[in-house]
Order: C-alpha cells, then sequence, then structure tokens
C-alpha cells in the first residue's frame, strides 16, 4: 500500500497548473505552469515581485476566482483533482486561507465572533456555549484583547491588525490540513508579526498542519518556511530548500530579487525591494524567458527558448545561464564586456557598479 502512504503525505501536488483571465486583449495567464508538490506538516514559502501570480496561484488552487477564468493543468488535494471540480466541501473544514486584505474577507455585517463561532458549530458540531468558549480561546492566543467584549463587535469597530487576528482565528478554528496565508502578518506592526507567525509555526508543529506563506520579507521566508519557491511572470523560477536558495541560488532572478536587499544577513527582517524595469506583460509577454528583457545574463536563446527545468537535489530552476555556473559567468562577462545584453538592456561592468 505504498501509493495509499504516498498519497496521505502529499497534501497538495500542482502539475503545469495554470489560470488564465479573459480580458479584452486576450488571455491574460496569471499563472503559467507550476508545478509543486507539498508534504504534511511542511512549509512552502512563495515570493516574488508584485503581479507574478503569488495569489492568483493560490486563491485559484482553493476556488476562490468565480467561475470566470480558464484553469488548465493538476491541482490534487490529498490525491483528489480540484480543476474543475467545486472545492467548496474543503473550505472551512480542510483548508483555509487568511487573505492579504483582511478588510475585504471579513463579514461586514456579522459580529466577529460569530465569523469565527459559526464553522465551529457547523463543522465541529460545538454547542453554541463551547464554540464561544472556543473562540474566546483563539481570539486570547492571538492576542486579541478583551476578547470577550470583542466577540460581540463588528469589523468596522476593529483596527486592521485586529481584523487581520479575526481572520487568522478563523483559519486556526478548523485546525485545516492546509494554511495558505497570503502576507498575512502585512498590517501588523514588527513584534505583533513575529508573534503571529510564531503561533502559526507552534500550531503546525502540534497539528501537522501544512503551510503555505506568501511573503514579501524574506526573514520570514528563510526562517520559517522549509522550502521557497520564486514566482515570476506566473512560472516558477526557481524553487529549493530554504538554506540552499539562499546558499546558492541559481536564477539570476533571484539573485536580482535578493541583492536588492542591503544586507542578507541582517537578522531584521527586510523588505524586498524592486528591480529595475518592469514584470511581463502577461497576456502578450515575451517568448523566451520572461525574465529576459530584465536579466543582465541574457543571450540570444533567452529570447526565443522556454528555459527547460534543471532539478539537482531537491533544488530546481530554470535557466540557460544559471548564476556561478561557467555558462553564467560567461554569460554575464561577455555582456559586461559589450555594454548590454541581448534584449539591448544596458549593464554597467562590475567595476563601474562598484
Ligand atoms: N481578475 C483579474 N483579471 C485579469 N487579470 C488579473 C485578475 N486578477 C489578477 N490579475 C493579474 O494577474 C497577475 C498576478 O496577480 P497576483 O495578484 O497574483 O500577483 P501577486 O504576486 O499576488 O502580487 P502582490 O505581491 O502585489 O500581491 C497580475 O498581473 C494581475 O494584474
Ligand atoms: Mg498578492
Amino acid at each position: 500500500m505504498l501509493r495509499e502512504t504516498e498519497e496521505t503525505e502529499t497534501i497538495l501536488k500542482l502539475t503545469d497548473y495554470r489560470v488564465g483571465f479573459r480580458t479584452e486583449r486576450g488571455l491574460a495567464k496569471a499563472v503559467d505552469g507550476v508545478s509543486l508538490s507539498l508534504k504534511r506538516g511542511s512549509t512552502l514559502a512563495i515570493v516574488g515581485e508584485s503581479g507574478s501570480g503569488k495569489t492568483v496561484l493560490n486563491r485559484g488552487v482553493m476556488g476562490l476566482l468565480g467561475a470566470n477564468i480558464i484553469e488548465g493543468g493538476s491541482a490534487e488535494f490529498q490525491g483528489k483533482e480540484l480543476v474543475n471540480e467545486s472545492r467548496q466541501k474543503f473550505w472551512g473544514i480542510k483548508m483555509a486561507m487568511i487573505f492579504q486584505d483582511p478588510m475585504t474577507s471579513l463579514n461586514p455585517v456579522m459580529k466577529v465572533g460569530k465569523q469565527v463561532s459559526e464553522p465551529l458549530r457547523l463543522h465541529q458540531g460545538m454547542s453554541k456555549k463551547a464554540a464561544r468558549e472556543r473562540t474566546i480561546e483563539l481570539f486570547t492566543l492571538v492576542g486579541i484583547p478583551e476578547p470577550a467584549q470583542r466577540f460581540n463587535e463588528y469589523p468596522h469597530q476593529l483596527s486592521g491588525g485586529m481584523r487581520q487576528r479575526v481572520m487568522i482565528s478563523i483559519a486556526l478554528a478548523i485546525d485545516p490540513d492546509l494554511l495558505i496565508a497570503d502576507e498575512p502578518t502585512t498590517s501588523l506592526d514588527v513584534t505583533v508579526q513575529k508573534y503571529i507567525l510564531d503561533l502559526l509555526v507552534e500550531i503546525q508543529s502540534k497539528s501537522d498542519m501544512s503551510m503555505i506563506i506568501i511573503t514579501h520579507d524574506l526573514g520570514v521566508a528563510r526562517g520559517r518556511a522549509d522550502e521557497i519557491m520564486v514566482m515570476y511572470g506566473g512560472r516558477v523560477m526557481e524553487m529549493a530548500p530554504a538554506e540552499t536558495l539562499f546558499q546558492s541560488m541559481m536564477h539570476p532572478y533571484t539573485e536580482a530579487l535578493f541583492s536588492s536587499i542591503p544586507r542578507l544577513n541582517d537578522p531584521k527582517h527586510t523588505r524586498l525591494k524592486p528591480i529595475e524595469g518592469f514584470p511581463p506583460d502577461i497576456v502578450d509577454g515575451p517568448q523566451g524567458c520572461k525574465f529576459a528583457p530584465r536579466c543582465k545574463y541574457a543571450q540570444d536563446i533567452c529570447l526565443t527558448a522556454h528555459p527547460p527545468e534543471t532539478i539537482d537535489n531537491g533544488h530546481a530552476y530554470s535557466c540557460f545561464f544559471p548564476v556561478g555556473t561557467d555558462a553564467g559567468i560567461q554569460a554575464l562577462e561577455s555582456n559586461e564586456a559589450r555594454g548590454f545584453t541581448a534584449t539591448g538592456l544596458k549593464i554597467k561592468s562590475k567595476s563601474e557598479a562598484i
């Protein structure tokens, strides 16, 4: 029964997963062929510039994008195919999501306590009293002061940070197998952020829940994720165990993204800064590698062909001229020598840059 064991161990498996939006200009390929596998109890951090498809990927998997999308490839949750299937039966029981913007995801006309206690009553069969007590316990756990009083308040009566904590309580109330947290802590101050993230990790270690954390904060990605996935233009540029990625990043996009950080080893949380240039058009984007127009390493082939994925010891990357390899070093040196790349991007040589 090995197969069954494998299935129970893998919580989420995406294979060439795609999400497109119909627009006037054509299909906007927000997620363009993502493959990943998430094991029970493990955490994946997704990083990437704004617009790279992080939210669409996860809302797509959750089935929260409505009917007007074109979904393709495969997304299996605990061995069951999700694509073209309703996912409602999993919501609030098996998988939960903490949203980037808690204002839009709480029900404005329902008391916050009820928003947590209702799913407990519905899905866990708790009595009204028990659900209320558990809700107050959860509010206390996530650091909501005067939880009993808060129970009877509406979202608009709470600050952004408190609303976010209510969202986290809802997600935790159901003890999901998969928790997706989309920038879970952006509206919280740094100490609260740390507390909430520690709390999620603590709950995870007790319940063996799997997590996907979408973040712009590399400190979070490094400190709390087993694996990091780097997204760009709806694609996976690179994916590796967290430390491996920091020690030996292979993709020029990862390098550009991470080098915008002043000090990589700074223990303080460091948010990503923009890379020069613009993210690709997802309707009518580059033919070859999507990063080519902004890449210092770009050669002719990068403009016409999609780089194949290399997988080396659990470290996956899609690039013809990976950072630090002979091919990569040569590509960069030749571009620096002529002062521009195959796409015409002007670059400075190393000595000039310093
Ligand atoms: N309903 C929609 N219709 C058309 N395009 C959309 C729609 N929703 C999102 N997109 C596009 O999909 C792409 C990916 O967006 P997404 O919100 O996933 O980015 P993100 O990586 O989460 O960015 P951020 O870091 O800013 O949250 C963007 O180009 C966005 O404009
Ligand atoms: Mg997003």
